[in-house]
């Protein structure tokens, strides 16, 4: 019998079809929906966003009212998760700290019951996404105040998601510009078609397990510095840049001479999908633009300018959505570890929303292997024997 083909990293496989978003590198486009996601970051909240990918639609004023009075109502750091959080070492990365938040939540839903058919309701499963869409910005902000030895701030009902989760974290709301930015980065990273994470929550989805399993097993993918840990490693890079005593572009080449002789993967860098640039990237660039004038950093966009330009040079490849969100974040305030966790806070949007999609035409998901390893062979003789 011939080998079977194998596609290692699933590499060209379309495992399957989604209504939800479609990356076209072609015309280095991203569609929420059919909308470019360029003007929806124009023009929309990042909870329009959100319910146009869970329901195909933006809202009308009625359902985006009502659906923030439900939101709103649910955004509290619920006891269980806070005394869970408080149990963990504050060595613990934030991005374990919000998976054993996110598994909290599950295992206090009493709507799971021990009838499987609770797990995979639609209308369960849609009043979930909301409950975790509400309640990760409390759960991010918390992870990042106890970093600081700060007491978790109480949510404030009359503000938008994105300008909540800054006042949950920073204990007043920055500027309007600040907001906008954050939020257009929100919506930028809510989906993006059959990423790894997005991938495994419809894995664990299509075994017919619940949303926050989904998630929960999402989030651990998302940690990974080849996915969502990128963003992290970005500022790392800018760190270590800083630290060689430069900004500039002599300094960033130095660098970047230095690590790819070492071998390392340029985080910020790549993308399996685009290969001439992430259709992302001028829409963040544009916030991170707006935040290097808030914040008056120039020195920020020169050296994002200038390892950008050395990395074309170098190997021709283009940034992705992490080089730009990382020093984005940064310059608000957040500590590096938090960015994958704000990752998550938006993500969520676009994992529950194809959780939904898996359980309403599910086939489990469960590829085929190629054995390597020996041949039958026959288990000696116990040595004890
Ligand atoms: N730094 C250095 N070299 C890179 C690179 C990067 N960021 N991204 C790709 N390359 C090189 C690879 O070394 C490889 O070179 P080779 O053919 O000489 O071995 C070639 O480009 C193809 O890369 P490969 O890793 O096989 O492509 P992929 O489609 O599997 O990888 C990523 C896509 C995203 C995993 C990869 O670009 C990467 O690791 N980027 C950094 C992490 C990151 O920013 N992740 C966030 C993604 S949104």
């Amino acid at each position: 019998m011939a080998d079977p083909e194998i596609r290692k990293g699933l590499v060209g496989v379309v495992a399957d079809a989604t209504a939800i978003s479609k990356v076209n590198p072609e015309t280095n486009s991203l569609l929420y929906r059919g909308y470019p996601v360029q003007e929806l970051a124009a023009s929309r909240t990042f909870e329009e966003v959100a319910w146009l990918l869970w329901t195909g639609e933006l809202p009308t004023p009625e359902d985006l009212a009502a659906f923030e009075t439900l939101e709103r109502s649910q955004r509290s750091l619920d006891d269980d998760v806070r005394r869970a959080i408080d149990d963990l070492p504050f060595s613990a990365h934030p991005m374990d700290v919000v998976r054993c938040a996110v598994s909290v939540l599950g295992a206090t839903d009493a709507g799971l019951t021990d009838d499987p058919a609770s797990w995979t309701d639609a209308d369960l499963t849609r009043e979930r996404s909301i409950r975790l869409f509400a309640k990760l910005p409390a759960i991010v902000a918390y992870a990042q105040r106890r970093l600081r030895g700060l007491e978790a701030v109480e949510p404030r009902d009359d503000l938008g998601w994105s300008a909540d989760l800054l006042h949950l974290t920073f204990g007043d709301v920055p500027s309007l510009r600040v907001v906008t930015a954050f939020d257009r980065s929100m919506i930028l990273y809510a989906e993006h078609s059959f990423n790894a994470s997005t991938f495994t929550a419809r894995v664990v989805a299509s075994t017919l397990s619940d949303v926050y399993s989904a998630v929960t097993a999402a989030i651990g993918a998302l940690k990974g510095p080849l996915h969502g840990g990128a963003n992290e490693a970005v500022q790392h890079a800018f760190d270590e840049i800083r630290a060689s005593g430069g900004a500039g572009a002599d300094a960033a080449r130095a660098w970047l001479d230095a690590a790819l002789a070492q071998k390392r993967k340029i985080m910020g860098f790549g993308h399996r999908v685009y290969k001439n640039g992430d259709s992302r990237v001028p829409t963040m660039r544009a916030a991170l633009e707006e935040l290097v004038a808030e914040y008056e950093r120039p020195d920020v966009i020169e050296l994002y300018d200038a390892l950008e330009g050395a990395m074309d040079a170098a190997k021709g490849i283009k940034p992705n959505l992490d080089y730009p969100s990382g020093p984005a974040y940064a310059l608000i305030g957040f500590d590096t570890a938090i960015f994958t966790p704000l990752f998550v806070a938006a993500r969520v949007t676009g994992w529950t929303a194809h959780v939904a999609e898996q359980f309403a035409s599910n086939a489990l998901i469960r590829p085929l292997s190629a054995y390597a390893g020996p041949a039958q062979r026959a288990v000696p003789a116990s040595a004890a024997g």
